[in-house]
């Protein structure tokens, strides 16, 4: 089983220390939240799963992080400053605020049950443009709207490896096809953020450019799509949760030629199956359109630079055909948030045990489980055991993220650990001092094995690895 939906993972999330509301005790921030000490883990298992396929495992892929705050122009020539917005509309009556392209989706808070401008009373003004990035102002100024300091926190980590792109090629001495990867932070002021962490203000992309010739685009943005199916299957999503939406024409960004997006099921709850899905990440081919426009060189119709800011030019030579031309792009962008949405979803599993209680397991692949194992001893009053199981998990810890604990009973601490996804938990006994074994039960069985201390970490390591 999956999670029946959202509002199930956000209680458990909160009541285990995965997610929590930003800013609470003052309120909290619309859509803004915080990562607890699980949720951290998790994030970043995420994270290095999806670094360690993309960029360790394959030879033509190069790490970035750039920054969040850059000059102004990279957001002028990427088009951001320019098209970057949502068409806002406002209803006179009621003073609600809607994104026209999305009225279909929400119901007034006038005349519940009907869609904005669909009420009896509803006076919709006509729709404007909202830029969605962030601005601030750099260094000491002395107005907030000066435009000399004017800057934006970012919305996407893609420009900043754009503009990258010849300090990498030159350092790396890399030829064509390859890729930057980055994984950072972004920031846009959304008009309807909401579902969680589906959408929020402040998110985490993981993102990777990849420079290729033009007539080999197509093939290589066929093979990031099916990667990365791959990949969410790797990190445990289940194939029917997956699905592929080809972008529209209409719906196309200015830049791109074609766009597939990886959608989830966030919402199985709704009845009609078409709308229990949604983005967790989009695979564009961008075409040569970044690296062209933020070069000094490129000319539009009348022969005027299309970037006369630009001190560099962003090109290509190939030493073989004697070429020099702007490399194609395909992006395959990942939500770092929507990623851990969909896991969590995905692993969140429910069992009856024997006394008919009904119990919450978090069946998380290993490799992403924020604790890979618990060492409980069965006696917490009893040196000798808890000696034991501290001995044990110090000298599991290099292995494995091994925490020791003994804060309840026996089956409160199973529990506990099958909430937050720890696959093995290690139980010291009095029969340990004896025999100097200990009982490893499974998260997903229940099962128990005597497993000797000597043993003991090759046993767990090569479940761990077993399981992924
Ligand atoms: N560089 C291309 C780009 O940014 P995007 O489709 O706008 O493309 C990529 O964003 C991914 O970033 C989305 O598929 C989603 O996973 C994540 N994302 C975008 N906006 C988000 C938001 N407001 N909250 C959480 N994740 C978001």
């Amino acid at each position: 089983m999956a999670a029946p939906n959202i509002e199930t993972i956000v209680s458990l999330a909160k009541r285990r220390g995965f997610v929590f509301p930003a800013s609470e005790i003052y309120g909290g921030l619309g859509s803004s939240w915080d990562y607890g000490s699980l949720g951290v883990e998790l994030a970043n298992n995420i994270k290095q799963s999806w670094w360690r396929w993309l960029v360790h495992e394959r030879d033509d892929i190069e790490g970035l992080d750039s920054s969040i705050i850059q000059n102004r122009m990279v957001w002028r020539y990427s088009g951001h400053e320019n098209t970057f917005s949502d068409p806002l509309v406002d209803c006179r009556k009621c003073k609600g605020r809607f994104r026209l392209d999305k009225l279909q989706d929400v119901t007034c808070p006038n005349h519940s049950g009907s869609q904005p401008g669909q009420g009896p009373e509803c006076d919709l003004t006509e729709a404007r443009e909202f830029n969605l990035m962030f601005k601030t102002t750099v260094g000491a100024v002395s107005a907030d709207d000066d435009p000399s300091a004017l800057a934006y926190l970012r919305p996407e980590t893609a420009q900043g490896i754009f503009v990258n792109f010849a300090n990498v090629l030159n350092t790396s001495r890399r030829k064509l096809p390859f890729g930057i990867a980055q994984i950072g932070k972004a920031f846009r002021n959304e008009v309807t953020p909401g579902n969680f962490i589906f959408r929020t203000r402040e998110f985490e992309q993981m993102e990777m450019e990849y420079f290729c010739r033009e007539e080999e685009s197509a093939g290589f943005h066929q093979e990031f799509i099916d990667g990365f199916m791959q990949w969410f299957k790797s990190i445990g999503i289940k194939e029917e949760n997956l699905k592929q939406y080809e972008q529209s024409k209409e719906e196309l960004a200015h830049y791109a030629v074609r766009t597939v997006d990886i959608l989830y099921r966030f919402f199985p709850e709704r009845d009609d199956e078409s709308k229990q899905f949604d983005e967790l990440m989009g695979i564009a081919n961008r075409t040569d359109f970044d690296l062209k426009t933020h070069s000094k060189k490129p000319e539009d119709a009348e022969g005027k630079r299309i970037n006369p800011d630009s001190t560099e030019d962003l090109s290509y030579f190939d030493p073989q055909t004697n070429e020099r031309f702007y490399p194609h792009v395909i992006e395959p962008s990942c939500g770092v948030n929507r990623t851990i949405l969909a896991v969590l979803m995905d692993a969140y599993t429910e069992r009856v045990n024997d006394k008919g209680e009904t119990r919450v397991i978090l069946s998380l692949k290993p490799s992403l489980a924020p604790i890979k194992v618990a060492v409980l001893p069965l006696a917490k009053n009893k040196p000798e055991i808890v000696e034991k199981a501290k001995k044990l998990k110090k000298d599991l810890l290099p292995y494995m993220r091994t925490v020791y604990d003994d804060t309840g009973g026996i089956g409160k601490l199973y529990a506990r650990q099958d909430e937050i996804g720890t696959p093995f938990c290690v139980t010291v006994d009095h029969e340990t001092l004896e025999d100097n074994a200990v009982t490893v039960r499974d998260r997903d069985s229940w099962e128990q094995e005597r497993v000797p201390i000597d043993s003991l970490r090759d046993y767990l390591q090569k479940r761990l690895i077993e399981r992924g």
